[in-house]
Formats: C-alpha cells, sequence, structure tokens
C-alpha cells in the first residue's frame, strides 16, 4: 500500500503521461486511472491528491468525458489542469464557453495571488496555453488566483475545498516554472511526502517478487535492452538462482551481441543464463520471405517455438517474467473512440501469447522507461545497457530489405556497428532516440582505384523523438555523416554507397519494415 499516491485521472490529453511523469520526478508515486474510474477505484490506489488531465473534448459538448460525481466530494484536493479547470467551473455551475481569443503557445501569466499554488513565484510568469474555450464565471466559493490577457480565470481555486484549477499546462517545458507550481500543489496544498524513489521501488519489489514467487522456478526472455536486463536483475536480485534467462541467438543480432550479454549476465552478475543458439533455425524459416510482415510473424513464431521448448526442459516453472512498462498498462482513452489500424505486428522477446500457462511477474509494470532507467543504475547496470537506444524483437531482418542471409546480415552487422560507434565517438548516443544502417536489396556502379565496382548500398536512418510514437529526422552534423559513410565504404567490402535517411514519422516509419 502507497500512503503517498497522486490519481491522475486521464481525460484523453496528450499530455497525461506527461503530468504522471512530472509528479514522480518530485518523488511522489502517481497511478493514472481513466476519467469515468468509479469513486472506489480511485480510493482504492489511497491518493492523498487527484489531477484532472487536459481534454481535446469541450464540457459542453453531449458526450463530453466526466468524473465519478462523487469525486469532487472527496475532500482530497483536486488540481484541474486545462479540460481538468474547465471542468471543475463547469460541474459546480460556473460558466464555461467558447473563447473569442484561443490562446495557443506562449502567454504571459499575471499571479494576483501568491497563496498555496504560486507560493514563492514571481508576480509574472511565462506559461504554456493550449485551449479554445475558456471560464468565464467562477463557481460558487471559489477566487481567481492569476490571469493572462485573454482568460480573467487562469488560475482558480476554491480555498475551502482545496479544489484547484490551472487553464495552462504546468506540466510541459514551455512553461518553466511549472514544476513549481506542482510542487505546491503537492507539498503545500495536499501535505504529500517526497518518498518514491529508486531505492524504495527496488526494496518494495524484492519483497514482492519474493512473496509472489516463493520457492518457484521462473523464467524470463532477455534480450539484452533496457528493460528484461533490469526486470532480469531485479529479480535475479529477489530470488537468485530461481531465475533462468533464456537468451536466444536468432543470427538476427547486433555485432557481438551474443558474447555481450554473457559477459554481462553471467561472468559479473551471476546470473543463470540458458544461451540457445537458433540462428541456422531462424535463417532457414526466413529463406526466400521478402514480405516485412511474414518477416515478422515467422520470426514471432519462431521464437515462441524456441523458448517453449527451452522451459520445458527446466521442469515446473509456473513464472514467467516479463519487462512490461507503464505505458503498455496504462488503459488508453479514446474521447472520440475509433479503432486505429495495424501499421506493423510488434514482435517482442518476453511478449509470449496467453495459451502458455504461466502466472506473470512484471516488476516494471508501474515504471516509465526513464524510471526503468534509474532502477537499472541502482542496481548496478552500465550506461552500456540502460541507456542503449531500443532495438526491434525482429532484429536485424527488418533492416536487411528484402531476402535475410547470412552474408546480407554479416554486411549489415559491420556497417551498423560503424554507425553505432561514430555517433558514441560524437557523443551523440543518448541524443538520438536511435542511429542505425539499412541494407538496400539494390547494388549500384562505383569506382575504386581504376576498378569498377557494382555493389551493395547502405542506408543511415537517425532519429529523435520522445516515445517513438512520432519522430524526425536528425540533423547530424556533415563531418559526422561523412566519417560514416567514408568508413563504411572502406571497412566493409561489398558496400560502395551510403544514403541518409531524411524522412520523419509520419509519414515515414523509423524501421524501414
Ligand atoms: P516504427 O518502425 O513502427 O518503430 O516507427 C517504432 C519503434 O519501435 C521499434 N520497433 C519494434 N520494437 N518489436 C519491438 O520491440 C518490434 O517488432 C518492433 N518494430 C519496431 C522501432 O525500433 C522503433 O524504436
Amino acid at each position: 500500500m502507497k500512503l503517498n499516491t497522486v490519481v491522475v485521472l486521464d481525460f484523453g490529453s496528450q499530455y497525461t503521461q506527461l503530468i504522471a511523469r512530472r509528479i514522480r520526478e518530485q518523488k511522489v508515486f502517481s497511478v493514472i486511472l481513466p476519467y469515468n474510474a468509479r469513486l472506489e477505484e480511485v480510493l482504492s490506489q489511497y491518493p492523498k491528491a487527484i489531477v484532472f488531465s487536459g481534454s481535446p473534448a469541450n464540457v459542453y459538448q453531449k458526450k463530453a468525458p466526466l468524473p465519478d460525481p462523487r469525486i469532487l466530494n472527496t475532500r482530497l484536493p483536486i488540481l484541474g489542469i486545462c479540460y481538468g479547470l474547465q471542468l471543475i467551473g463547469h460541474l459546480l455551475k460556473g460558466k464555461v464557453k467558447r473563447s473569442e481569443h484561443r490562446e495557443y503557445g506562449h502567454a504571459e501569466l499575471f499571479v494576483d495571488s501568491k497563496d498555496g499554488l504560486f507560493h514563492r513565484l514571481p508576480r509574472r510568469i511565462t506559461c504554456w496555453m493550449s485551449h479554445g474555450d475558456q471560464l468565464v464565471a467562477l463557481p460558487k466559493g471559489f477566487e481567481a488566483l492569476a490571469h493572462t490577457t485573454h482568460s480573467p480565470y487562469a488560475a482558480i481555486r476554491d480555498p475551502k475545498r482545496q479544489i484547484y484549477g490551472v487553464q495552462f499546462h504546468p506540466e510541459v517545458v514551455h512553461t518553466p516554472l511549472g514544476n513549481r507550481i506542482l510542487a505546491n500543489f503537492l507539498f503545500r496544498i495536499s501535505n504529500v511526502k517526497a518518498d518514491w524513489t529508486s531505492r524504495s521501488f527496488i526494496e518494495e519489489s524484492i519483497e514482492k517478487i519474493r512473496r509472489q514467487v516463493g520457492k518457484e522456478k521462473i523464467v524470463l526472455g532477455l534480450s539484452g535492452g533496457v528493460d528484461s536486463s533490469v526486470a532480469a536483475v531485479l529479480i535475479h536480485r529477489a530470488i537468485g538462482k530461481q531465475l533462468t534467462c533464456i537468451f536466444v541467438d536468432n543470427g538476427l543480432l547486433r555485432l557481438e551481441e551474443a558474447k555481450r550479454v554473457k559477459k554481462v549476465f553471467e561472468d559479473h552478475f551471476k546470473m543463470r543464463i540458458c544461451s540457445v543458439i537458433a540462428e541456422k533455425e531462424f535463417l532457414k524459416a526466413l529463406q526466400g520471405v521478402t514480405d516485412p510482415e511474414i518477416k515478422r510473424k515467422t520470426i514471432g513464431r519462431l521464437f515462441i517455438e524456441v523458448f517453449e521448448r527451452e522451459t520445458r526442459k527446466l521442469g515446473k516453472v509456473p513464472f514467467l517474467a516479463q519487462g512490461t512498462l507503464y505505458p503498455d498498462v496504462i488503459e488508453s482513452v479514446s474521447v472520440f473512440g475509433g479503432p486505429t489500424s495495424t501499421i506493423k505486428s510488434h514482435h517482442n522477446v518476453g511478449g509470449l501469447p496467453s495459451k502458455m500457462k504461466f502466472r506473470l511477474v512484471e516488476p516494471l509494470r508501474m515504471l516509465f522507461k526513464d524510471e526503468v532507467r534509474e532502477v537499472g543504475r541502482a542496481l548496478g547496470l552500465s550506461s552500456e545497457i540502460v541507456d542503449r537506444q531500443p532495438f526491434p524483437g525482429p532484429g536485424l531482418a527488418v533492416r536487411v530489405i528484402g531476402e535475410v542471409t547470412k552474408e546480407r546480415l554479416d554486411l549489415l552487422r559491420r556497417a551498423d556497428w560503424i554507425v553505432i560507434d561514430e555517433v558514441k565517438k560524437a557523443q551523440l548516443y543518448k541524443k538520438l532516440w536511435q542511429a542505425f544502417a539499412v541494407l538496400l536489396p539494390i547494388q549500384s556502379v562505383g569506382v575504386m582505384g581504376d576498378e569498377r565496382t557494382y555493389e551493395n548500398v547502405v542506408a543511415v536512418r537517425a532519429v529523435t523523438s520522445q516515445d517513438g510514437m512520432t519522430a524526425d529526422w536528425a540533423k547530424l552534423p556533415e563531418d559526422l555523416l561523412g566519417r560514416i559513410s567514408n568508413r563504411i565504404i572502406n571497412e566493409v567490402r561489398g558496400i560502395n554507397r551510403v544514403c541518409y535517411d531524411i524522412s520523419s514519422k509520419p509519414p515515414a516509419t523509423i524501421e524501414w519494415e
């Protein structure tokens, strides 16, 4: 039971996860619940305060997302953000209407009362606005705390009931003092304690894993990526040799990956690792396959087969560990409905089908990615692992365009190694979401010395992104691009041309397949 939790009710804002993360950055645990969570569900989290997120909806529209009305009477401090403020105004009988001047972007906030939310903040603050509706009449018992040129009620409160609202977004970086406003809400108004740290998380998780698993065995699909690595070390810390990690070398991994996994987890952490060399099996199944979806499905299916086979050899294993993270668990709220179409069928190491009769252990399911990295560091994992860029489950197979063969994989591995090496040397590795090479299914004419060549083409892809959902192609320095190209062409025999991919997502995706 967490005693210092803040519940964030999600009304469909693009910033909901950011609100939860900002609260956690203040070392306060926060959970996201859908806007229509019943009061009982909200109270089951033992919250000390509640935050209403923004929303693309309008409070006065027919199917506006509304919270359980009893939530406003719990006497818990509430902070409404943007739509959240309007919602408080609307539900408590103030007046919200479409504004004549929509406010988007930076605005100057004039603080009228420095009590509570704006304690120890300047009288003028830069804030980020993004709204077309506004509160035009305060509900009974409320007072204005701040205004902008176009919003008379840019921050409000009911001092008796401790209900607050801000029209602007304190959670985004464009409100530079936003963190201090949130801190005032948490610590001055809600009396929350800052007790959420990696160390407290690790201690609690170890207890929980021991209680859940008892003396039984557990398996984990170790990919060498951040999430499965941190989950593995955490579980190992809790129950040691009861954990077996299955590492499938499918032949589609980056250069020296298998060696690295052995060195870190077996030699250093002394974990029980079952390494399966399944290169031949995977390459055989991929023979002649060029369609990206068939490639992905083939790899996913085969991974499960291999994993099941290895697990059976371990005898009775009731538990399976997965490195699931919080963004995969949060019930996504769709205010306007509508299913999304499948762009790519993702395969994750550890994402096994429910027909496998395991009980799941998911120690990271309440963490955001940056928190997983923190926990990893606290557990003694090196930056080389916790700061790794994401790598797709189907591996290099989706980066060898066209048929996947051992020769083509080897070419790509060497080119990819150079990209990463140069990006690291330029101190850009952590700034990029991903940087990698893609082997294209064409050949081009070149000249080396006096000789004509007719060889392969590599595309270099580097993107910046917050979450992989959208991405910008990275404006890498020209000299870095030059070094990458030069080294690939000189050091990897069989490649005579390098291109740089300058497409963003959308409309392109990050991976080519
Ligand atoms: P796309 O290509 O869809 O990729 O823009 C978005 C992010 O997801 C990664 N990716 C995958 N990760 N299994 C994974 O675990 C997969 O099947 C998979 N496919 C793509 C990709 O590397 C990028 O970071």
